[in-house]
């Protein structure tokens, strides 16, 4: 695997790996990496020729207070990591080379940005669509695979790869990938690292609540009254609040107040101690 840190030498490496017609995956990611993101990269392999993984820690996602400096970086580590799994190219820009003196450009997708996540992190969305729409620029890859466990950064990305016409990849290659659970349940995320161990325990009660509320749903509960069953268990299992507990269309992201007989998503933010978990699933799958 070849490690690239600026933008000739990533044209150069994609010019390479191109030669042939060989087809490229992009898995974008902030590093860190877990079995989540390593299930990324083994998809993109068994769909595409080569595999181009990124990372980049993007600062115009984090907002003030938030954790951008406390973000793990460990790039050796991640680096074998990929290489382990037969990443080609790993593009591993600096901040100075992603937004030189003079970025004034923001790409930002309204509507579908602007609840859940990016009511409680203005900006956020925009500092994702803008990144992706660099890398995807940057590298132009037949497809892209993203985790499901950032459903609405998911949403986004499609939305904007529809309104733009992107083309590398399209829309319809932008493939979103369940998420990796550890054994109890807990949604694997690079953010896990922060929870103490009594945290840690505790946050195995959002996906089982989660799961109890999409049972009373699915069985014909009432929307609202499954919900805020759902914020009680969270919060009585010793979360510190909720920032969201909602059902949503899966891709308007829209609230659905009734009871749907089509596919919807359960997603949910939730803080304990000082770290914000987000965390969401199908409700009504076998329906779609
Ligand atoms: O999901 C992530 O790790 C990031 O939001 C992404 C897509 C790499 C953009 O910085």
């Amino acid at each position: 695997m070849q490690t690239v840190n600026t933008l000739q030498m990533l044209r150069t490496a994609l010019a390479q790996l191109r030669a042939d017609g060989a087809s490229i995956a992009l898995v974008p990611t902030m590093g860190a990496l877990h079995e989540g993101h390593l299930t990324l990269i083994r998809r993109a392999r068994a769909e595409a020729d080569h595999v181009v993984a990124s990372i980049f820690v993007n600062p115009r996602q984090f907002g003030a207070g938030e954790d951008l400096d406390a973000y793990p970086r460990q790039l050796a580590e991640d680096a074998a990591l990929l290489e382990a799994e037969g990443t080609a190219l790993l593009w591993a820009p600096t901040a100075e080379e992603m937004y030189p003196a003079g970025f004034a450009t923001n790409v930002s997708v309204s509507g579908v940005s602007d609840g859940l996540c990016g009511r409680a992190r203005p900006g956020h969305f925009d500092g994702v669509a803008t990144v992706v729409l660099k890398l995807f620029n940057q590298i132009a890859p037949d497809m892209a695979f993203f985790g499901e466990k950032d459903f609405q950064q998911l949403a986004v990305i499609r939305a904007m790869a529809r309104d733009l016409d992107l083309t590398a990849p399209c829309a319809a290659n932008i493939i979103g990938v369940p998420t990796v659970r550890e054994p109890d349940g807990l949604a694997m995320s690079s953010r896990n690292r922060y929870l103490s161990p009594s945290q840690r325990t505790a946050a195995a009660a959002l996906p089982r609540a989660m799961k109890a509320a999409i049972t009373a749903i699915e069985g014909g509960a009432a929307v609202p009254g499954a919900l805020s069953a759902l914020e009680a268990a969270i919060i009585a299992a010793g979360f510190s609040s909720v920032d969201y507990a909602d059902l949503v269309d899966p891709v308007s992201l829209g609230s659905l107040t009734a009871s749907p007989t089509m596919p919807a998503r359960l997603v949910v933010a939730a803080r304990i101690g000082g770290t914000r978990l987000i965390d969401n699933m199908a409700v009504n799958a076998a329906k779609g």
